[in-house]
Formats: C-alpha cells, structure tokens, sequence
C-alpha cells in the first residue's frame, strides 16, 4: 500500500523532530493523511493542499492543522526576455570559492523569512534560516542547477538559483538579495539574467514559486510576462 504522506529526512534532520510531508487534493485525501498521521510515529505533519481544495482545506482545519502559509506558482515564456541596456549590478555564474559568500547571503536575506517554517512558533527560526542557507549551498554541487549571484560594491549582494527540470523548462528555485542591497534593483537583474539564460539554451518556459505575501518577486514576475498558474495552501498538522 502506497502511504498519503512521505518521511522528511531533511525536514527531521533540521528540526530534530520526524517530519512527514503529504498532498491533500481532496476531503478522502486530507481524512487518509490525519488517520495515517494519528497511527504513525511522527512529531510533524506539513500538508500541501491546492487553494481551490476548500472542504480539504476546512477538513484540515477542524483537526488542528493551521495555515503557514500560501504559495504562488507562476508560469511563463522565456521569449520576453531581454537583457536591458540599463545599467545593472554585475551578475554572474556562482564558483566554489563564493559558497561562503552564498551562505552569508542567503542567511542575511532569509533571517525572519515569512515561509512556512518561520511562521510555525514550534520550529526553531534559526533552524528555519539554516534550512534555506544549506538549500543555496547544495545548488552548487548539483549538476542539474545553474546558481547564479550579484556582485555590488565588491561584495556579494545576492544569489539565485535555477534547475533544469527538462529541456523544455527551468524552474527558478531560491534567490535572495541581502537587506541592506535590497531595493536597487538586484533581484530584477538576477532575475532577468536567469531568463535569458534559460531562452539561449533552449528552454521554452520558467517556472517559479513563492508565497503570496511576497510582493517584490512577483512584481517582477508579472513585468517578465509571467502569470499565475496555481496556488497551494501549507498547512502544519502536531501530534501533540
Ligand atoms: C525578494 C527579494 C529577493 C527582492 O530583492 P530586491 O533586490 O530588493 O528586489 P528589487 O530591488 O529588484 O525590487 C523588485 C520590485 O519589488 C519591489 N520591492 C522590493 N522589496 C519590496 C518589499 N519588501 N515590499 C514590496 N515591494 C518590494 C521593488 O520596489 C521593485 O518594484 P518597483 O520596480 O515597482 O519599485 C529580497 O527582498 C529578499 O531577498 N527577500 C527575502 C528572501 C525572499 O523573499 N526571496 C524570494 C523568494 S521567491
């Protein structure tokens, strides 16, 4: 029999907890992942649940999950991008020798992020940072991922990753911009460099996710010719 929810060794491992991870598409699905979640030895259920699913959603909610937050998928075509005559931070391919750097980056950018983690009192945020600063990292030693990083004022200042999922498509995975570079148009840079990068190698389309509240990524997103494609609820589920 195929289980509604699957262990999460990184998830575990961070947290010093058993996580499991699962998808409720419906109300059957979301009753099997509670009943499953009740008979299993876990500490932590994290629940993924499309925002159209409402009664999953509710059904959810009446056992003691609680919303952690809401993701955006966007959708679109490589074809819009151009790279801009304007001038613009310099950005380039990430080397070994800036994983340090990458790491210091994605700590400053993600410290107090509003992602799932963050937003359930029982983790540890500072775990949470680490989780995000170990999934920059591992980007470099995958062969399948492009990282790319902004270098401003001779430091730097921000960082992206991208995986190929296919030679169709190119999902942007994670990218942060320092606080104290933020607002200069970084993220547009990296963002834009991405896209022409993924269009001069052959992909057709990107795709990207992040929450809802998120306004500055899906500005510049949406200016890109990106569009929503779907949404997913988190939810927390706690044995006890
Ligand atoms: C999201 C993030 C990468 C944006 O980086 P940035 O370099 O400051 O972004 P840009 O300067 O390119 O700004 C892009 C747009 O968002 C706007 N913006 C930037 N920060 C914003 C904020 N906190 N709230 C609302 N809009 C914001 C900018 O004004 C700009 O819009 P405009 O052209 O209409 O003025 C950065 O804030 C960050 O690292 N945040 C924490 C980690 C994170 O959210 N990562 C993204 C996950 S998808």
């Amino acid at each position: 029999m195929i289980e509604p929810a699957a262990y999460s060794a990184l998830d575990s491992q961070r947290f010093a907890i058993r996580v499991f991870r699962g998808r409720a598409d419906n109300v059957e699905a979301a009753a099997d992942l509670l009943q499953f979640a009740r008979s299993t030895d876990l500490d932590l259920l994290i629940v993924r649940c499309p925002v159209e699913a409402v009664a999953a959603a509710q059904a959810l909610e009446r056992s003691g999950a609680f919303l952690t937050d809401t993701l955006v998928y966007y959708r679109g075509p490589t074809s819009g991008f151009v790279l801009s005559a304007a001038p613009s931070p310099s950005v380039r391919l990430c080397q070994e020798a800036d994983r340090e750097s990458l790491q210091a980056t994605a700590r400053a950018s993600f410290a107090g992020f509003f992602g799932h983690y963050h937003a359930d009192p029982r983790l540890d945020p500072i775990a949470a940072t680490e989780g995000y600063v170990e999934w920059a990292s591992s980007a470099l030693a995958d062969a399948a991922s492009v990282v790319l990083v902004s270098e401003t004022d001779g430091r730097l200042s921000g960082f992206l990753t991208a995986r190929k999922l296919d030679a169709k498509t190119w999902e942007i995975v994670l990218n942060g911009v320092a606080p104290e570079f933020q607002r200069r148009g970084i993220y547009a840079a990296l963002f834009r460099e991405i896209g022409c990068r993924a269009r001069v190698q052959g992909a057709s389309e990107v795709l990207v996710s992040t929450q809802l509240a998120n306004l500055a990524p899906q500005k510049v997103w949406t200016r890109a010719g990106l569009v929503l494609d779907h949404a997913l609820y988190t939810f927390h589920w706690w044995k006890a």
